[in-house]
């Protein structure tokens, strides 16, 4: 095939002319050919811009590290590109004896400090949201959208803490605060910062944070729902029980079948999504196609991820790309002939804890059709004979 193609044959303009010089872009921008592929907004979802969330392009992207650039966004006040000569970050104590020392750092203060990065997802407690009752939106921008993985540069919580002195067998808790206006307060309980999981971080990918991200500074929770994920961080306060502020009495609670709301279900459980093919695009011709997609779990690494091409009558072990990290974005594939028949796509991950991801049937029995958070079921991608992929729910 392809023999004989003038493209291939004929001079081209790239060719036969003088490229652009060094630095023309002197923060370099992807090509203009891949305009198409942004961050994009549900219409109607939310009723104001700064109040609301932007998805990332999961169909497009490959390996596991979202681009910056394309790192979905999600902001309760809007987002603010904070002078970091000027950003303050506090440490103290619900009460005097929790903290010693409390201490107020600049910038400059916490990039002396030893780093670490690690590579983690962060998804938003009401990612899927919308899929609830029924299909909602067309594509995996949509679906799955509001879910990132980047490598995370900071010092850990723990050492702060320790630099102020803080009692770290009293505290059970602490309350972390942003610096926007939206009066973001989260409480994270003390394990993962005692075993130094969480983060103050000031880099994402190798360069500061972006002001959409948090920059200067940011808390990383892996593994929790987004909105623990403090950006724009000014204040940790070591506490012995949990504040239930706002958001975690009003929202990102839990609406379970007998009317009840669940608190402080935080732990982004195992999850996984066909990000290609997937809903909104079209498979060309009958033949040869890498089904490719995303596993993560807020409890560990990725153990096996099960692809189905039937609707979960058979299943087909598929292949797990390295690295396979902890609470990090696991890529799999699997090779697929299609012959051009009706196709129900699936993926099912399964973590090192031998949690099963549910089907919607399963996670309806369980948890009820009209929650908006931690929605983590089986998404199906319906073939049609023409080659259109859409959004449909098996149960
Ligand atoms: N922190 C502050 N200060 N203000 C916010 O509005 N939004 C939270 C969290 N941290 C928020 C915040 C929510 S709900 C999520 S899902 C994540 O940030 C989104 O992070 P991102 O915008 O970097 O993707």
């Amino acid at each position: 095939t392809g023999i004989g193609d003038p493209d291939i044959l004929n001079p081209t303009p790239w060719g036969s002319s003088l490229g652009q010089p060094v630095a023309a872009t002197p923060y370099g921008l992807p090509s203009r050919h891949e305009r198409g592929l942004v961050r994009r907004q549900s219409p109607g979802l939310t009723q104001v811009a700064a109040a609301s969330v932007s998805f990332a392009p999961l169909q497009g992207l490959f390996g596991i590290i979202t681009p910056s650039g394309l790192h979905f966004e999600r902001h309760h006040q809007g987002w603010q590109d904070i002078d970091p000569t000027r950003h303050r970050f506090m440490i103290d104590g619900a009460r005097p004896e929790f903290v010693k020392t409390p201490k107020v750092y600049t910038m400059d203060d916490i990039l002396r400090l030893p780093p670490v990065s690690r590579m983690h997802f962060i998804e938003c407690g009401a990612n899927t949201g919308m899929e609830w009752g029924n299909v909602a939106v067309p594509t995996v921008q949509y679906t799955h959208g509001m879910l990132s993985c980047s490598e995370f540069t900071g010092v850990p919580l723990r050492t702060l803490l320790e630099d102020c002195g803080a009692d770290l067998k009293a505290a059970k808790y602490v309350l972390a605060e942003g610096g926007d206006g939206s009066s973001m307060t989260r409480s994270i309980p003390i394990e993962p910062v005692l075993s130094g999981e969480v983060l103050v971080a000031y880099g994402q990918n190798g360069e500061m944070l972006r002001p959409e991200n948090g920059y200067p500074l940011r808390l990383v929770v892996p593994g929790v729902q987004g909105v623990s994920w403090v950006k724009w961080l000014r204040r940790v306060e070591v506490g012995d029980r949990p504040y239930a502020t706002k958001d975690e009495a009003v929202h990102y609670i839990d609406l379970m079948p007998d009317g009840q709301h669940r608190q402080y279900s935080s732990i982004q459980e195992c999850k996984s999504v066909i990000t290609t093919p997937s809903g909104g695009q079209t498979l060309m011709a009958k033949g040869y196609f890498t089904i490719s997609g995303l596993a993560w779990s807020g409890r560990g690494k990725i153990k096996r991820v099960d692809v189905s091409v039937d609707g979960g009558v058979t299943w087909v072990e598929a292949t797990l790309q390295t690295p396979i990290l902890s609470k990090c974005l696991t890529r799999f594939s699997l090779p697929w002939s299609w012959d051009g028949q009706p196709a129900l796509l699936q993926s099912r991950a399964i973590d090192e804890t031998g949690f099963v991801q549910p089907g919607y049937g399963q996670l309806r029995a369980a948890r009820g059709s009209r929650s908006i958070y931690h929605n983590n079921a089986i998404q199906t991608w319906q073939v049609a004979e023409n080659g259109d992929v859409n959004n449909v729910q098996i149960l």
